[in-house]
């Protein structure tokens, strides 16, 4: 079978399981540390998987899985800047080739950053998807993760 419709295939189990898993509670923070759990151990090439939330002005971190990443995202630079900012979602295939690119953690070599906007189309933070692999993120990553950070 061919590499994309397996990758359907596996985004549409997921999305499935997320959407009973958050029946659970309305709780954003655990909405979102679900969506990352079961993102992070799903998906074999998902390096870090998590959630950056606009604080005060600031991007803080959210809930995650993978290494340890940047705690405060230094202001209006990067890739999930980018992402509130635009309120669009950012597929970077080469993060060295980004200008302004966060590296939190050197092995990341692409990237995909979906916004999060509320009812009066705010952004309030992103989901952020690292890879060791290059062009590791395609148009169905992005709208599958897009469908997904709506179940929170
Ligand atoms: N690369 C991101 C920073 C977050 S880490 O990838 C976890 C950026 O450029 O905004």
């Amino acid at each position: 079978m061919a590499d994309k419709e397996n990758l359907e295939k596996r985004y549409k189990r997921i999305y499935d399981q997320l959407r009973e898993l958050v029946l659970k509670t309305e709780n954003k923070i655990a909405r979102m540390a679900t969506i990352a759990a079961i993102l992070h151990h799903k998906m074999a090439q998902f390096f870090w998987t998590g959630f950056y939330i606009l604080t005060d002005g600031e991007l803080i971190i959210g809930p995650y899985q993978g290494p340890l990443a940047c705690q405060v995202l230094e202001k209006e630079k990067g890739v999930c800047w980018a992402g509130v900012k635009s309120k669009k979602t950012i597929i970077v295939p080469d993060v060295h080739k980004f200008p302004g690119h966060v590296a939190c953690d050197s092995r990341s070599n692409s990237e995909i950053v979906v916004p999060l906007v509320d009812k009066e189309n705010q952004a309030w933070g992103v989901l952020d998807v690292d890879s060791r692999k290059l062009e590791a993120f395609s148009d169905m990553d992005k709208e599958w993760l897009e469908k997904i950070v709506k179940l929170i």
